[in-house]
């Protein structure tokens, strides 16, 4: 049974107030099952890490970066490494949003990079993926989606793949309130683990977490990680309201 994980990825929002605050209150809300029942972390932006992390830190909330650099140290301006991650608590990092691969032009040979960096430095990568809108009209979200996987794990060893987290977030659900249907996600998360069984083997893709993001509020997380291969939602804007971050929590128990 592969235990349910839900993320909160708070994007570029809250300040050194109310992100701690924030987390405080998904700590204090979630005792009774993030660690245990549940896996959950919070992934607030790179200057709140620190207080963010003392917040949740005698809690089962886990900490996880929205972004990483792959080099571990020297001149490269404005980058975060794997190392510092480490060093202020983070236990998972995104790779490959959607919003970096559109927004700031982040291609698949640098997130795999990313990726296996994540991983040589101890943290657990967190692979996005997802289609845009008009390569779903045109019929191309699995051959999108293949070539994401692949290429986001080239070279990831099947003794490093358990390391592994991927998210599917199909870009035009992302802050539209256009959720995919649980049956457009579960499509998507059955392929996905298809690729991972014919890479890695069927044990391997029986014990990888899959989790949905675009639009997951409290209101539909139960439908969508009731979905067979759906183990759990990345949250964004529904992350940022405690209430509504504990109602998906929740829903994935
Ligand atoms: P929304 O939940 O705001 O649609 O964002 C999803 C997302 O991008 C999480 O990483």
């Amino acid at each position: 049974m592969r235990k349910p994980f839900v993320a909160g990825n708070w994007k570029m929002n809250t300040d050194s107030h109310s992100g701690p605050a924030l987390a405080k209150a998904v700590a204090d809300g979630s005792t009774e099952w993030a660690g245990s029942s549940v896996t959950v972390a919070v992934i607030p932006p790179f200057v709140y890490l620190p207080p963010v992390g003392q917040a949740v830190s005698s809690s089962g909330v886990a900490v996880g970066a929205q972004d990483i650099y792959f080099e571990e140290k020297g001149a490269f301006t404005g980058e975060i490494s794997p190392g510092m991650l480490k060093d202020v608590g983070c236990t998972y990092a995104l790779c490959g949003h959607s919003e970096r691969r559109h927004v700031l032009g982040e291609s698949d040979e640098i997130v795999n990079k990313k990726v296996l960096a994540s991983i040589a430095g101890g943290l657990l990568p967190i692979l996005c993926v997802g289609e845009l809108l008009e390569e779903r009209d045109a019929g191309q979200t699995e051959q999108v989606v293949e070539r994401q996987v692949k290429e986001g794990l080239a070279n990831v060893t099947a003794e490093k793949a358990p390391a592994v987290t991927i998210a599917y977030e199909p870009v035009w659900a992302i802050g539209t309130a256009r959720t995919a249907t649980p049956e457009q996600a579960q499509e998507v998360h059955a392929f996905i683990r298809k690729l991972i069984a014919q890479m890695y083997g069927e044990d391997l893709a029986q014990e990888m977490r899959l989790l949905y993001g675009g639009s997951v509020k409290p209101g539909n997380a139960a439908e969508l990680m009731g979905q067979e291969d759906v183990d759990g939602s990345l949250v964004g804007g529904a992350s940022l309201k405690a209430d509504d971050f504990l109602g998906i929590i929740k829903a994935a128990v």
